[in-house]
């Protein structure tokens, strides 16, 4: 039987194991020296002046609104075309997401939206770096100068992506990565907080360990035993060193897998053009794409669905882009987003991973236009 082309899949080696064992020798393997020592990498990679550790991008993201005080009674302006965490993370708050279109282009939110969303109660924007292709961040900034409001990058697919030469998650008060399996890295399960404030990484740090100092912090500073004492209704957010573990030997795979990922997206895009009712993804000028996912638009006649469904059968795995979230119901509103919801049912995400060869998007060229012709 042929090989399955997989829609994603972690590029791990030796390292991973070498690391791991580490780990596991030295008995620490709760929060400890690795995640410190990961944390420090990723600040040394990024430029990154405060970088916190959390369990995931979700997390991340909860706690980013709380260090800014986001609460019961606040609106928190979201991109509407993505992964539901977002929106959660805002009602995690007790406030309530209001939800922006997308450019149906890049699929990002679109800047010249957001004003006519704002309200009194608006305090902060999340926009989403979708698919690793970083958000217009110059218009969103100075409309978030203008009103006063915070902006919390959605960076869980944008890890070292770049916005004119800046980092994505850099921009913006707070930015939030994802470790996820589908990630450009991954640790499993994983997600980071960046910010230029100290006192907001310091909250955000307490927040993910249940309010107080964590163990490694309370090691250092003192000569004698030091008591936690509980300063804030904190959750338990915290990253493993085991999961640390991982994030250092995939740290150094990154500018490998986003350059590889770089040139499978160019050779997608030469073979998709052969297909005249599928539209490569567009690419914003002054970006740099790192290609999370490779999500490319079908003509409104196909059924995506069936599409899926059919080239799963072929041994190929594809899946949508990700989601609109002002239809999903726990949101209980407007259905307004209409690029989104457009993007939503006509995206379809292709096999994109570091180990991906071009014999393998030739074959799913292949029966994509098979399919197609019916
Ligand atoms: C845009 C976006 N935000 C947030 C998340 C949540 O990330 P995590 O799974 O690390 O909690 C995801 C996950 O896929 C995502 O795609």
């Amino acid at each position: 039987m042929k090989k399955k082309i997989p829609l994603a899949k972690p590029y791990f080696n030796n390292h991973e194991l070498k690391e791991i064992k580490k780990v596991l020798d030295s008995g620490w393997v709760s929060q400890g020296p690795k995640v410190k020592e990961f944390e420090d990498k990723v600040a040394t990679y990024l430029g990154a002046p405060y970088v916190v550790s959390v369990c995931n991008c979700t997390a991340a993201l909860h706690l980013s609104l709380l260090s800014l005080g986001i609460s019961k009674g606040d609106e928190v302006l979201v991109a509407d075309y993505t992964y539901p965490a977002t929106g959660h993370s805002v009602v995690y708050c007790g406030a309530t997401p209001r939800f922006v279109d997308i450019d149906k282009k890049t699929y990002n939110i679109d800047p010249e939206i957001i004003s006519k969303k704002i309200t009194k109660k608006t305090k902060a924007i999340i926009p989403v770096h979708t698919f690793g292709q970083p958000a217009d961040m110059s218009p969103i900034m100075e409309i978030a100068q203008k009103y006063n409001l915070k902006v919390v990058e959605d960076a869980a697919c944008a890890f070292g992506a770049k916005y004119h030469s800046k980092f994505a998650g850099l921009i913006g008060d707070i930015g939030c990565f994802s470790f996820h399996a589908r990630k450009g890295i991954t640790t499993g399960e994983g997600g980071m907080v960046v910010t230029k404030d100290k006192d907001t990484a310091d909250l955000i740090r307490r927040l993910s360990v249940f309010g107080i100092k964590t163990a490694w912090a309370r090691e250092k500073k003192t000569r004698s035993f030091e008591v936690p004492i509980f300063t804030d209704i904190g959750y338990n957010y915290k990253m493993s060193d085991i999961i640390a573990a991982v994030g250092i030997a995939q740290l150094p795979k990154l500018e490998l897998i986003i350059k590889k990922k770089q040139q499978l997206a160019k050779y997608w895009d030469e073979k998709i053009t052969e297909i005249d009712t599928i539209k490569k993804p567009y690419v914003s000028k002054n970006v740099r794409h790192i290609f999370q996912s490779y999500v490319a638009l079908l003509d409104k006649k196909i059924d995506r669905n069936k599409l899926i469904w059919e080239l799963n059968n072929r041994g190929i795995q594809t899946q949508i882009g990700t989601y609109s979230s002002c239809i999903q119901p726990v949101y209980h509103t407007k259905h307004d987003c209409n690029n989104s919801i457009e993007i939503y049912n006509r995206a379809i995400a292709l096999p994109m991973f570091y180990e991906l060869k071009e014999d393998e998007i030739d074959n799913a060229i292949f029966h994509l236009k098979k399919i197609i012709k019916g």
